[in-house]
């Protein structure tokens, strides 16, 4: 993430991620599956407007730049009110704030942008309030929100997040990595997406040892061979489209097709960012499906 001060304000620039790969290792009894994914930060930003409030209310107000996106919820259901009501609890501040949110990540996409969202708010509170946290201190309050937040927090190009997700070691990425993205119209719940998985449905996925090797090689062909996703069986089940997403990408000369999370956005891995751009219009010009092409970093 990116901030910058604006008077009494802070402006965050807030990354969303894609999974290269993702691999789930089994269910666990608190209801969560432990994972291992290789997550890249790729340079599509929600913009966050942060303004300290003396009352210790906390409001916010979404404003989406995406066409057929369901409006966010501004209330205690966002996770960007969640983080900042946990911070107040935690701290016992009497500071409030209003914060603006400009959407430009897809929702219910796999893409990260709730959790990055939050992670962001926990940054940018911190200092905006004067709290002083540790990061030591806001990870811990980002594993308590949300599995995804710990990746987003240190602002790593990429890392290989195990645990739920949130135990993150950061991993160098030799050359920037080019995408294009494809969303389809719907959209699919993380909790759905995972309560559908079974172990028969996953393929086989690189282990952390191949995963470390292959990204710091920089290899195009290497990279490749790590894009698999254990809950793309079951996002299939759940939306016909997925498949559609992915034939489409594989018609184009990509490297290699995968899906994002628990989906429902699908990536290519590009050669170059001309040929990412160039495709990513090809696909938005045949309508109704929204493409973009994207760089990995924060
Ligand atoms: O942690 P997060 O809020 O992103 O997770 C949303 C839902 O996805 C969880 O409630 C859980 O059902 C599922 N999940 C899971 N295992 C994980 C991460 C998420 O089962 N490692």
């Amino acid at each position: 993430m990116r901030t910058r001060r604006d008077n009494s304000s802070l402006i965050v620039q807030v990354p969303a991620k894609i999974n290269l790969s993702l691999r789930i290792l089994g269910r666990r009894d608190d209801g969560f599956h432990d994972l291992e994914t290789l997550m890249v930060s790729v340079r599509m930003y929600d913009t966050i407007r942060f303004e300290i409030q003396e009352s210790p209310l906390v409001q916010m107000t979404s404003t989406s730049l995406l066409p057929n996106e369901k409006p966010l919820p501004n209330d205690d259901r966002n996770l960007i009110i969640q983080a900042a009501q946990l911070l107040q609890r935690t701290t016992w501040t009497h500071s409030g704030a209003i914060i603006k949110l400009l959407k430009r990540i897809p929702s219910e996409a796999g893409m990260g942008g709730g959790s990055s969202d939050a992670a962001a708010t926990l940054v940018a509170l911190n200092q905006l309030w004067g709290l002083n946290l540790s990061q030591e201190k806001l990870h811990q309050l980002a594993a308590s929100l949300g599995s995804d937040l710990n990746f987003f927090l240190d602002s790593n190009v990429a890392a290989i997040c195990t645990g739920r997700g949130e135990i993150v070691t950061p991993v160098s990425v030799k050359r920037p990595l080019h995408f294009v993205i494809v969303k389809p119209q719907s959209g699919l719940s993380t909790a759905d997406v995972f309560k559908h998985w079974t172990a028969h449905s996953s393929p086989e996925t690189p282990h952390q040892d191949e995963i470390l090797k292959a990204i710091e090689s920089g290899g195009l062909s290497q990279i490749s061979r790590l894009v698999t996703n254990s809950l793309q069986g079951s996002a299939r089940n759940l939306s016909r489209e997925i498949e559609k997403s992915l034939e489409l990408l594989d018609q184009h000369d990509i490297v290699v097709s995968g899906m994002t999370g628990s989906g429902s956005a699908c990536f290519g891995l590009c050669r170059s960012r001309k040929s990412a751009n160039r495709l990513a219009r090809k696909i938005q010009s045949l309508g109704g499906i929204q493409s973009w092409a994207v760089t990995s970093g924060v």
